[in-house]
């Protein structure tokens, strides 16, 4: 099984110096743990700033966006060449908050994903279903569209790099996580996609689940051996909830 991996999504929240109180809180409690990986993804402009915090410190640093290019007239947008020049190891690409309010395509995230491995950014693509879909028993074959353009043309070892993050939109911000069992069963899919497509141990892949993770349900979540951790978006902005979250990750 992978090494469980906790991300927190900041998404808009934190100035650079709430960001550094925020760090500041999480490695004031955190005891690192081998059992475990912790990254954080602020908002760009306090990439810089966190970067110089984490860099003595084992937790891992993401960025919540990348353009495909790698420079030029592309007024608003950030390079994955930039993201690695200021310390980025991690790349959140394709969430549900990019697809549906900013009109982010599969073939914008494709594209995405296949730039940030060339420039040696570990991405994290999301993928999920919407309520309606799930409703109207479309979840599988939404998850695997997703999958199929995101992930097209890429080769084995790749596909090792990436971190899969199954994010159902009915659960992000709403406070309704996917049950244990739901999660469960689309993670298995992933996985079964991958086996079918690429040779390689897709047992080795990372899919986390995101969507209302907190300290309560992170328990739960966490005993099925098909969730390898989580992409956690409120519960990450408060330092104690966080920690917690990756405490309970790192027990058996
Ligand atoms: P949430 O967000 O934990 O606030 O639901 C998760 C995410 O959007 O990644």
């Amino acid at each position: 099984m992978p090494k469980r991996f906790i991300v927190g999504n900041w998404k808009m929240h934190k100035t650079i110096s709430q960001a550094e109180v925020l760090i500041r809180d999480i490695l004031a409690l955190y005891k690192p743990n081998p059992a475990v990986e912790l990254a954080v993804a602020p908002p760009y402009v306090a990439l810089q700033a966190v970067a110089h915090l984490l860099a003595p410190t084992p937790i891992g640093l993401a960025a919540q966006n990348v353009c495909a290019k790698d420079e030029g007239a592309f007024t608003g947008e950030v390079s994955p060449f930039m993201l690695k020049d200021l310390g980025c190891q991690y790349v959140i690409i394709g969430h549900s908050e990019r697809r549906h309010l900013f009109g982010e395509n599969d073939q914008i995230i494709h594209e995405k994903i296949h730039a940030a491995l060339h420039h040696g950014l570990h991405p994290i693509f999301c993928i999920g279903e919407r309520l309606e879909e799930r409703e109207s028993g479309q979840t599988h074959s939404v998850i695997q569209h997703q999958l199929e353009t995101g992930l097209f043309g890429l080769k084995s070892q790749d596909l090792s790099l990436i971190t899969i993050a199954y994010e159902p939109v009915w659960a992000i911000g709403t406070g309704r996580a996917a049950s244990t069992e739901q999660a469960t069963e689309v993670h298995t899919a992933i996985r079964s996609f991958i086996t079918a497509h690429w040779e390689m141990n897709a047992g080795a892949i990372r899919i986390l689940y995101g969507g209302s993770v907190t300290a309560e349900n992170a328990q739960s979540l966490f005993q099925s051996p098909e969730i390898n951790g989580a992409l956690v978006g409120k519960a990450c902005l408060n330092s104690e909830s966080f920690v917690k979250i990756a405490e309970i990750a790192a027990l058996d």
